[in-house]
């Protein structure tokens, strides 16, 4: 049963992103249309014991990764609830959170085995950050940052880089793995429904390599990556943790993925572009096998980016697949 989840291109597809909610306590401007997004109706929305059979059923065709995101996954109400059940499957667990709830489920995502948590974080400067989030939090993550690392869990932070705005703090971030041990993860900005992409805003892999490059000339070492990373990663002689560079624009890792998304309102996405979305909650409710659903969809699974695979259709927003914003999307 597990050949389910191959595609037409042999990809094995073993980790499933599960988004847990539109909803988010902050409000970035990259990631959400100035005017929000319309909330899909909570009943539409798969409760925690749907999420846990929907999950259950993944993880019987072979899903052996687990990563909740949102919107901003701790916020929904029930999170310990769908963590606790979650934490029963024979999965590896791991969450990208903005990080301004984490002190208050720090126990939970421990009893949980939470294995990595990767926050969301483009700026070291208060300012900025409260630029691009909308809200005055800066305190609050950097805090919590430092209890995650106090509490020993594995800790990421993602960083979106935007022309002429953070691109400016790179090494700054480079910094903080002096003394921690963090993975600092730049990541090319992408466009998605309602985020003002172009091509201008992006920095390319190439040009934060060089910056580091400059600033560290003799001390930059290749580091081996996972078979399925999303990153390129990196450490600096003698620091304690480590960089990556996710270049999904200039350098994608299409030929390597083997990630599906579950929506918050239960649908499957075989891509992180594609809008073909096909529903499980619905025929979940309906008392239906869902299995041979996400045997389609993972058969519909195109190479590379739902189809937007040329630089001409990424930059031309009239070709882009129809598709969420991100903030319904999750990462
Ligand atoms: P780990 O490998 O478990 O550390 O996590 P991850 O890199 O899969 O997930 P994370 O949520 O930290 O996402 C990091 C960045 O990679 C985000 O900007 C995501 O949008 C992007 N990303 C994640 N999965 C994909 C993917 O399938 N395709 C592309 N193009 N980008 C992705
Ligand atoms: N391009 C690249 N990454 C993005 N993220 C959100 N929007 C974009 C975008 N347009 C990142 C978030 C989060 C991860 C899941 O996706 O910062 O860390
Ligand atoms: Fe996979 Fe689509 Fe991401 Fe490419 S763009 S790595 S095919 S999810």
């Amino acid at each position: 049963s597990q050949d389910i989840l191959q595609d037409t291109f042999e990809r094995k597809h073993s980790y499933l992103r599960i988004s847990l909610t539109e909803k988010c306590n902050l409000r970035c401007t990259y990631c959400m249309p100035e005017a929000g997004i319309p909330l899909t109706p909570m009943r539409h929305l798969m409760n925690s014991e749907e999420l846990y059979t929907i999950a259950k059923t993944f993880v019987d065709l072979g899903v052996n990764k687990i990563r909740l995101t949102g919107g901003e996954p701790l916020v929904r109400k029930d999170f310990k609830d769908i963590l606790h059940q979650l934490s029963t499957l024979p999965v590896t667990l791991s969450i990208t959170t903005n990080g301004v709830l984490i002190d208050k489920y720090i126990k939970d995502l421990q009893q949980a085995n939470m294995q990595n948590i990767t926050i969301s974080l483009d700026s070291l400067k208060q300012e900025k950050f409260k630029q691009i989030t909308r809200r005055d939090e800066f305190q609050k993550v950097k805090e919590n940052i430092d209890l995650l690392l106090a509490y020993n869990f594995k800790v990421k932070i993602n960083v979106v880089l935007i022309k002429g705005f953070n691109d400016d703090e790179i090494i700054d971030f480079i910094n903080l793995t002096k003394n921690t041990p963090i993975n600092v993860r730049f990541i090319e900005f992408m466009p998605f429904d309602g985020n003002q992409w172009n091509r201008e805003k992006l920095v390319p892999h190439k040009q934060v390599l060089d910056i580091i490059y400059a600033t560290y000339p003799l001390q930059v070492n290749k580091l081996t990556d996972a078979p399925n990373d999303t990153s390129k990663n990196y450490t600096i002689t003698d620091f304690k943790g480590s960089f990556g560079l996710i270049s999904s624009i200039t350098n994608p890792f299409c030929d390597t993925c083997n990630r599906i998304r579950l929506t918050a309102d239960g649908k499957i996405k075989n891509c992180l572009f594609s809008g073909d979305e096909l529903s499980l909650l619905e025929p979940l409710r309906d008392g239906k096998n869902i299995v041979p659903i996400i045997k389609k969809a993972i058969a519909n699974k195109k190479f590379a980016r739902a189809g937007m695979d040329t630089p001409e259709k990424i930059d031309n927003p009239e070709l882009h697949t129809a598709n969420r914003s991100m903030i319904s999307i999750g990462g």
